[in-house]
């Protein structure tokens, strides 16, 4: 339960599938696949102007080498071996690397430029810091490819920088506990592409994930024994930075305290059912007592010194202001202090936890609320709600960590989130009036304020994602955004960023992401017998949007019934986002459409598969109620496979159809365009319009319809 306030409107993803297939995404097998796209590259791949990866790199440091060097060098060299499928004992290619020893390396201020020569004689990496280099050998990895008997590097040559210092993902530890290896797999991902801090949200309403030893209450009751312990928290953070990822951690208060206040009830600014997570959702600390900040204060005590990173988050997102005005003590409190709302209460608050993490020597981050009213220069504060919020941050001269339009746990596809600008102002927006916004008007940022936006994050709250589904939650998205916050802005083209997508994520997979792999397990789960056959539909549906896979709960919160949440196992829980056979599908249609008869037959097999899986679907389904919700939607795939194959045979025939058979099709891509248009803002699932069955669409709808325009053009 939480988010109540994140109402996004957006697009349906028809809209950007569609604007896939307009242009022409030819992929070349021997074509490198670069995520984030460099600021300058030159490869050539052609016969003969490639350096062969005969065996191990041969690596010389030149000018400075340290132990994380040396281990980032390794881990470059295991990557390779999976790349290319060799663990060669004999040496290969020189990969020579120039760096300096940067002082700020590891920090906000690390220096990530590098440049990269690939020629005959080897390969050339120069960095003005340890962090540069691994943001070459990032691209290095990318630039692996197979050629004839074996793999190549392309000859290259590569200058490039971040376009922001600050590249970040948030995992939500909280509502579901994610383990270790999860959250260590996340970050070896993104060191892949270039992204270097994880925010670490370790504390809300549904858990407590750090073992204390000060308040083991918090432990003992809070955590339900799900936790990391200290040592694990430190192996976590020196994980993290060897790979050049800074963890920023949140502590969340005054709300989202549920598990702080049930297991220390005396701070507590009102009493509230601890069974209902409703109750929790609109709860908050009592900022009126110094017991309070005693608290905070001996905690961070403890917290602090487990994360090296100079910031420390201190959320201070979604106060209810009954909360605190349910109390008649602080409201004689306000009236006695001249608090004239909850909002002056609040920065009252927040200024006093921003002295106590500034006396533990750290720059305090909060979310947006927490600059509602002007706040100290130094504070960091994090948008989340809507993009014209950075103006009013920045506007207020603070620095500003953008989220707004990158929520991962919205279930928008990539090139969504994608499209979408850390700087520009209009680019994720609300249907909320001002008083549920913030303030700020929507005007572009001067140069002033753009130099104060230090980057953006993508956040993954977890009250719909378990640890299975955390690697398929955050990839392929994540990369796309990786390449957003990094690349120049004019990177923006979404089929090449799609079809970049796809080898990219193979490679992340070949270097042990588990989005697939953990997907497939969860269709074997439900389909001992014929597991394929699950996997098959989740390949062409796409889940509902904007926290519809939780409109159960919301419903129950509507109607006053207990919430219990789902076990997130369905086949909604299975698709991905942003389905890469459906792209692939995206890109025949698309040649098909423009009268490439090649494209015909790929695309007719693939059809055909989709449209023989119901069967097969059907018979898997049998007792399981999950699958047997999802039969309604894999008839609907079956029939727009089916109206599919025969636009593919009147195109080829240059035939027309009749009246009747457009009728039909055009009733089919109707019903899925309402289908999607149930979930296209969080307001929606909120009023509780009516989801789709089994929380799915169909990813396929797109495609088809394009294959019907071609053979009848909208009139
Ligand atoms: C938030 O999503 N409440 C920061």
């Amino acid at each position: 339960m939480n988010r109540l306030a994140g109402l996004a409107t957006r697009a349906s993803g028809a809209a950007i599938l569609a604007v896939l297939s307009l242009g022409s995404a030819s992929a070349h097998a021997s074509e490198a696949a670069l995520m984030p796209l460099p600021v300058s590259a030159t490869v050539n791949a052609a016969e003969g102007q490639t350096l062969a990866i005969t065996g191990r790199f041969v690596v010389r440091f030149e000018g400075f080498s340290d132990a994380r060097l040396q281990r980032a060098v390794s881990r470059f060299q295991a990557d390779i071996n999976a790349l290319t499928g060799a663990a060669p004992t004999s040496d290969g290619p020189a990969l020579v690397i120039a760096v300096s020893a940067d002082p700020a390396a590891g920090t906000l201020e690390a220096k990530e430029a590098y440049s990269l020569k690939v020629t005959e004689g080897g390969v050339h990496l120069t960095a003005a810091g340890q962090d540069g280099v691994l943001r070459g050998l990032a691209t290095l990895r990318q630039l692996v490819q197979p050629q004839g008997a074996g793999f190549v590097l392309p000859y290259a040559q590569i200058e490039d920088s971040p376009r922001f210092p600050w590249r970040g993902l948030m995992v939500d530890t909280a509502r579901h506990f994610v383990e270790l290896d999860t959250l260590k797999r996340q970050i070896d991902a993104m060191e892949r592409v270039k992204l270097n801090v994880l925010h670490f949200h370790f504390s809300d309403n549904e858990g407590f994930r750090i073992e204390s030893l000060r308040y083991p209450r918090l432990t003992e009751i809070s955590s339900h024994g799900q936790y990391y312990t200290q040592a694990q928290v430190r192996e976590l953070v020196a994980y993290a930075a060897d790979r050049g990822i800074r963890v920023v951690p949140e502590l969340d208060v005054p709300a989202h305290t549920g598990a702080i206040m049930i297991a220390y009830p005396e701070l507590k600014a009102a009493p509230f059912d601890e069974t209902s997570r409703l109750a929790m959702f609109r709860a908050a600390v009592d900022p009126t007592k110094p017991e309070t900040f005693a608290f905070i204060k001996g905690l961070l005590e403890e917290m602090i010194p487990l994360f090296p990173d100079a910031y420390f988050h201190v959320g201070g997102d979604e106060v209810a202001p009954t909360a605190w005005t349910a109390n008649p003590d602080i409201v004689a409190y306000m009236a006695a202090n001249g608090y004239e709302d909850t909002a002056a209460l609040q920065d009252h608050f927040f200024r006093q936890v921003n002295e106590i993490v500034r006396s533990l020597g750290k720059t305090t981050m909060g979310w947006e609320e927490v600059a509602h009213l002007p706040i100290d220069d130094d504070v960091v504060v994090q948008a989340w709600r809507s993009s014209h919020i950075v103006g009013h941050i920045t506007g207020q001269n603070n620095r500003a960590v953008v989220s707004a339009g990158y929520y991962l746990d919205l279930l928008w596809d990539g090139l969504d989130h994608y499209s979408r600008d850390p700087l520009d102002t209009a680019a994720t927006l609300l249907d909320k009036p001002e008083e549920q916004v913030g303030p700020g008007p929507e005007v572009p940022l001067n140069d002033h304020q753009k130099a104060l936006v230090l980057g953006a994050e993508a956040p993954l709250w977890s009250e719909a994602v378990t640890d299975e589904m955390v690697d398929h939650r955050f990839w392929p998205r994540a990369a796309l955004l990786a390449e957003r916050f990094w690349s120049p802005e004019s990177v923006r083209d979404p089929v090449d960023a799609m079809r970049r997508a796809v080898p990219v994520q193979e490679a992340l997979r070949i270097q042990g992401l588990e989005d697939l792999t953990r997907r497939q397990r969860m269709a074997a789960r439900l389909a001992p017998h014929d597991a394929e056959a699950v996997e098959i539909l989740s390949e062409v549906t796409v889940p509902v949007r904007n926290m519809g896979r939780l409109a159960e709960v919301f419903a129950a919160v509507r109607t006053g019934r207990p919430i219990r949440l789902p076990s997130f196992t369905a086949p909604v829980d299975i698709a991905g986002t942003d389905s890469l056979e459906i792209y692939r599908l995206s890109v025949w249609a698309d040649a098909v459409a423009k009268g490439d008869a090649a494209a015909a037959g790929p695309l007719r097999t693939a059809l055909q598969k989709y449209r023989d899986n119901h069967p097969r679907f059907v018979a898997a389904a049998q007792g399981v109620d999950s699958l047997e919700q999802a039969v309604p939607i894999s008839e609907e795939v079956a029939r727009l496979a089916v109206v599919g194959l025969e636009a593919i045979d009147l195109k080829t025939r240059g035939a027309r159809p009749t009246a009747a058979w457009t009728e039909n099709a055009r009733a089919l891509l109707a019903k899925q365009a309402q289908a999607a248009e149930a979930s296209s803002s969080s307001a929606k699932i909120l009023m509780g319009v009516p989801q789709p069955p089994a929380l799915l669409l169909v990813g396929l709808t797109p495609v088809i319809d394009r294959l019907v325009s071609s053979v009848s053009p909208r009139p």
